[in-house]
């Protein structure tokens, strides 16, 4: 959830750590901080409550001048935001910066405490420092102290830590949350991810779990957790990052949703050709594995969880595949059966996900056949642990709100049920569904240029304070994913409904205060569906339509029809979902909440 970036130069590396924060800021924005030693002993702190523009403009009162430091952006977990709260946390010559939960904070705090510790905040990170501190007075190097108080903090973290009275080292302890070094030329830095360090650097060097590494301006040395010297492989990075530019957009969110169609015309490159899809990508022995599969089971948080609802349908009703499905956070803590030939799907824009990336870890131990990460960041800590991987070529998503990720998800998962469906000759539709693919990229533009009538309809829901989301089939998940795209950004209450389910209880909130927003293709259910519309016609609901052009829908008083253009139904959901998206886009746009950076969110929840 926070963001940490670290840097040990002989440049003046101030500016370096508030770039870094602006690029890490979509992981947490309840604060901001940082911390430089100008030399032996001599510390700057400076925190502000709020975003890092509230940080660099504090930044600007004052010379900031060093070599090294460490700065972090917070999403809180223990404590409220607020400047005392704020990281880095010190003790006395101790400075550290942390990512994560120490689970067991309370009793280090007792024991601190009764040691003659005085704690300034209210967090489980100060426990850290103070822990640092009454280590290092036994002896040893900063090293020899990281070793003994690592194995006295439970939970998962990722810690920066230094010493003031030695400005030319940094310490770095990885364990469940991401830590990459990245390394220059007579300087060297680590962050929660390389956004954070491309304007410095495109070399690369993951830590993995257990990690400590010891950072100097010439020299970068990994340990593993006995403290034994580890070998971590270098990389070149490749991510293209141009999140600072937004063009002519308003938002991130805006531009990542027009970005779309390219987004989705990227993740097909490569993976089409004129007869089938190609997945070599997942490996020489990928095909084996493939055709062994009796079933799936996908796990995801969030919207990544909505497109593996959707995928479920498309699993078994193309590739005749069994498909379960869960919530990470619900997997990782129930004893589950583990079904014959089994393979663990998980999705995840990130890759970062605490929740997912705990499930995954979980399985490894239960028996499936193996694992696939269907995923937008190369090098994240999902991608670096499955056996096989699906990137979507999404580019950067900065939008704490997900779009662009989530088309692309489900782009590579009808991909991969055809590749499956392919492999377990089940597949009856190949040639339609890659036509469908084929085509998607300019049905989903030819949806987008309905974005102004949806603008106007945006209107309607400014003064709601509840909003209901209908669709039946592989459309449910989409009014899944509208309700939740609305609630995020624009703190209306929205909830979902699998429409045939109205009359089971939900139909008693109809009024005419409660939206009803349907999404209606053409496709087998259109009749049902239709019979649902009239049950919340009937009950004085009010209804907005997103349906076929064709679909036979007129506009009423109680009932407004926003006409879509026909696609081809095995890819509806990819394309019904955008209408949602742009709705709530614009109902946040008037009301003006905080688009990109939504209150208690944040982009990369890598706390649990
Ligand atoms: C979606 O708009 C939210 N930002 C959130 O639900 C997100 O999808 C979820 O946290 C999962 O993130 P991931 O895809 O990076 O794992
Ligand atoms: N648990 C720490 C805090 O609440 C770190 C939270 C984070 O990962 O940002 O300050």
């Amino acid at each position: 959830m926070c963001g940490i970036i670290g840097a040990v130069a002989q440049r003046n590396i101030a500016e370096i750590l508030l770039e870094g924060l602006r690029r890490l800021e979509y992981r947490g924005y309840d604060s901001a901080g940082l911390a430089i030693v100008d030399y032996p002993g001599c510390v700057t702190r400076l925190r502000r409550v709020g975003k890092v523009e509230m940080l660099v403009k504090a930044a600007k009162q004052q010379p900031l001048i060093s070599g090294t430091g460490i700065a972090h952006v917070r999403w809180a977990t223990h404590g409220e935001p607020s400047e005392a709260n704020a990281h880095p946390h010190v003790s006395e010559q101790i400075i550290v910066v942390h990512n994560g939960i120490v689970e067991n904070h309370e009793l280090l705090r007792e024991v601190l405490i009764a040691r003659g510790y005085f704690f300034s905040s209210e967090t489980d990170t100060e426990v850290i420092a103070h822990l640092v501190h009454w280590e290092q007075k036994k002896g040893g190097n900063l090293r020899d102290v990281v070793l003994r108080v690592i194995p006295q903090l439970r939970g998962v973290y990722g810690i920066v830590l230094m010493d003031s009275r030695n400005p030319l080292l940094l310490m770095a302890a990885c364990f469940g949350s991401p830590l990459v070094i990245g390394r220059g030329v007579g300087e060297n830095f680590i962050a929660s991810d390389q956004l954070a360090l491309l304007p410095v650097t495109r070399r690369f060097i993951y830590l993995e779990e257990g990690d400590i590494a010891e950072i100097s301006y010439s020299d970068v040395s990994i340990f593993d957790r006995e403290g034994k010297l580890v070998n971590r492989a270098e990389i070149e990075s490749s991510v293209q990052y141009d999140a600072s530019d937004k063009g002519i957009y308003h938002h991130y969110m805006e531009k990542e949703i027009y970005e779309q169609p390219m987004a989705i015309k990227n993740t097909l490159t490569g993976r089409l050709n004129h007869c089938e899809v190609d997945l070599s990508e997942l490996g020489p022995n990928a095909d084996a594995i493939l055709s062994q599969i009796e079933h799936t089971q996908i796990i995801a948080c969030g919207t990544s969880y909505h497109s593996g609802m959707v995928a479920r349908y498309w699993f078994e009703s193309l590739a005749s595949i069994p498909c379960d499905l869960e919530i990470a956070s619900e997997f990782r803590y129930r004893k589950s059966a583990v079904r014959k030939n089994s393979l663990i799907i998980t999705l995840s824009q990130s890759g970062e996900t605490a929740d997912t990336l705990a499930a995954l870890r979980l399985s490894k131990k239960m028996g499936y056949l193996g694992s696939l990460a269907i995923c937008n960041v190369a090098g994240s800590s999902l991608v670096r642990e499955s056996d096989m991987v699906l990137m979507t070529k999404a580019g950067t998503e900065i939008g704490v709100a997900s779009t662009k990720a989530f088309t692309t998800q489900l782009t590579v998962l009808l991909m991969l049920v055809s590749k499956l469906a392919r492999l377990h000759d089940r597949l009856v539709e190949e040639q339609d569904i890659l036509h469908a693919l084929q085509v998607l990229p300019n049905r989903i533009k030819q949806i987008l240029g309905q974005d102004k009538c949806i603008e106007l309809l945006a209107q309607d829901f400014l003064d709601k304070r509840h909003v209901l989301f209908l669709g039946r089939g592989d459309q449910y998940p989409i009014a899944m994913e509208g309700a939740l795209k609305l609630k995020e950004i624009s703190y209306i209450h929205a909830e979902a409904y699998a429409a045939g389910e109205m009359k089971h209880g939900p139909l008693a909130l109809v009024d005419d205060n409660m939206p009803v927003v349907v999404v209606a293709p053409k496709n087998e259910l259109l009749e049902k569906l239709k019979l649902n519309i009239e049950e919340v016609r009937a009950r004085g609901g009010l209804l907005y339509v997103f349906a076929d052009q064709n679909a036979g829908f007129n506009n009423s008083k109680d009932m407004k029809i926003i006409s879509l253009p026909p696609v081809e139904t095995v890819i509806a959901p990819i394309c019904y979902i955008v209408p949602l998206q742009l709705l709530a886009y614009y109902v946040a746009f008037i009301k003006g909440t905080d688009i990109d950076q939504p209150r208690n969110l944040a982009k990369s929840v890598t706390v649990e």
